[in-house]
């Protein structure tokens, strides 16, 4: 049986924790968060003690730790569970700065303990079923990716956590937070692009980040595609479009259709005939999905640390939506094309210089 240990556990996010937890039968040893009096209502709830710090949580002997704080606080704290021979299960995002990734990173290789992001959406049946057909090359060339996102807030969830919406607590907007899900479809489905160039801004909240981003983007290949996602419009949930020469595929919440061309468009393109032709669909296939919660990432977890599967979401992949994120982010306050990776000190350094003003 997992013995784990969970800080940050008042977290609004313990709500998708829980059931994540029962449904593995975990036992939750101790819990820990800066607000006692948050901690103490969930111990209370699960029968076991509050750590009055991470080192105490830490000597409770549990195999696993969870780590529900505000991302600022991440790479800290999951350095130190993996120090402490935890295996990590750490809230999304995985981090904001690719410094703090890439340590993340090396020391659970380190320390060879899993490392495990909450991106519950790579879960999503309809999810799984569109990076199988990228991966198996049904699109055949990727010539378009186009990614919509709307998470519509009222400006007083701001107000909510001290810690939204600000770059000393949060280090971003729309693209660390909500929008980083959408993000990570696009990293996991599609490959993260080459090069973005961004314009972002604080549309309609009185808060500091990003509200709102728009980018165009490239990939290796010359693929190129768009990128909106805000917490200040209204629109569709969440729409990614991949269009290949091979077909073209639609994900939104709950389905995916994907159109598989009769013949590559090269060879359509090339072919003698009535020039106005359209090409021929050869099929389409839609798909209802299912799952995309924590009880299924906590279920990859315990089969991953038992060695039987990959993890779903491992730091090193959860790292490349960092990298997207903070891309976007740059680019959008530079105002010029940024390419990825993206470069690490000159990232710390405009972090350092928003969070200052
Ligand atoms: N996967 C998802 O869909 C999803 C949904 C919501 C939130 N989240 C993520 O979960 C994290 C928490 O978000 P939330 O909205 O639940 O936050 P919250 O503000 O409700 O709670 C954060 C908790 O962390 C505690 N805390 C702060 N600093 C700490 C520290 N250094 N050590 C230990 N505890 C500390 C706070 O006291 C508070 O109880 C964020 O990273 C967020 O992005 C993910």
């Amino acid at each position: 049986m997992t013995r784990l240990v969970v800080t940050g556990v008042g977290a609004n996010v313990w709500q998708f924790h829980s059931p994540g937890i029962a449904a593995i039968d975990a036992t939750v040893v101790a819990v820990h968060d800066v607000d006692a009096d948050r901690a103490k209502l969930v111990a209370d709830e699960l029968d076991c003690p509050v750590a009055a710090s991470l080192d105490e949580l830490l000597g409770h002997g549990a195999d696993l730790a969870v780590v529900l704080a505000p991302h600022r606080f991440h790479a800290d704290l999951v350095v130190t569970c993996l120090q402490a021979r935890h295996h990590v299960f750490v809230e999304k995002p995985l981090t904001v700065t690719m410094t703090d990734a890439d340590r993340m990173c090396d020391e659970a290789d380190r320390q060879q303990r899993l490392l495990a992001v909450a991106f519950q959406q790579r879960t999503r049946t309809e999810v799984i079923r569109a990076r199988e057909l990228i991966a198996g090359g049904e699109l055949g060339e990727l010539q378009r990716v186009d990614l919509l996102a709307t998470w519509p807030r009222k400006s007083g969830y701001f107000d909510t956590a001290p810690w939204r919406g600000t770059w000393r607590g949060e280090g971003g907007g729309v693209l660390v937070n909500q929008g980083h899900h959408d993000l990570d479809l696009l990293c996991h489905v599609v490959g993260p692009p080459a090069s973005v160039l961004a314009r972002t801004r604080t549309a309609v909240h009185p808060i500091e980040t990003e509200d709102t981003a728009v980018a165009l983007a490239e990939w290796s290949n010359g693929a190129t595609g768009t990128i909106r996602v805000s917490t200040a419009e209204t629109g569709e949930q969440q729409r990614l479009e991949v269009v290949g020469t091979g077909g073209r595929l639609r994900l939104t919440p709950g389905r995916l259709e994907f159109w598989r061309n009769a013949e590559d468009f090269r060879d359509y393109a090339a072919a003698p005939g009535d020039p106005y032709a359209a090409p021929r669909i050869d099929t389409v296939e839609t798909l209802t999905g299912r799952d995309g919660r924590h009880v299924q990432l906590y279920q990859n977890l315990v089969a991953a640390i038992a060695g039987e599967r990959e993890l779903v979401a491992a730091g090193r992949s959860a790292a490349l939506t960092t990298e997207l994120a903070a891309a976007l982010i740059m680019s959008g306050r530079l105002r010029r094309e940024v390419s990825l990776p993206v470069d690490r000190a000159g990232y710390d350094e405009l972090l350092l210089e928003l969070a200052a003003r």
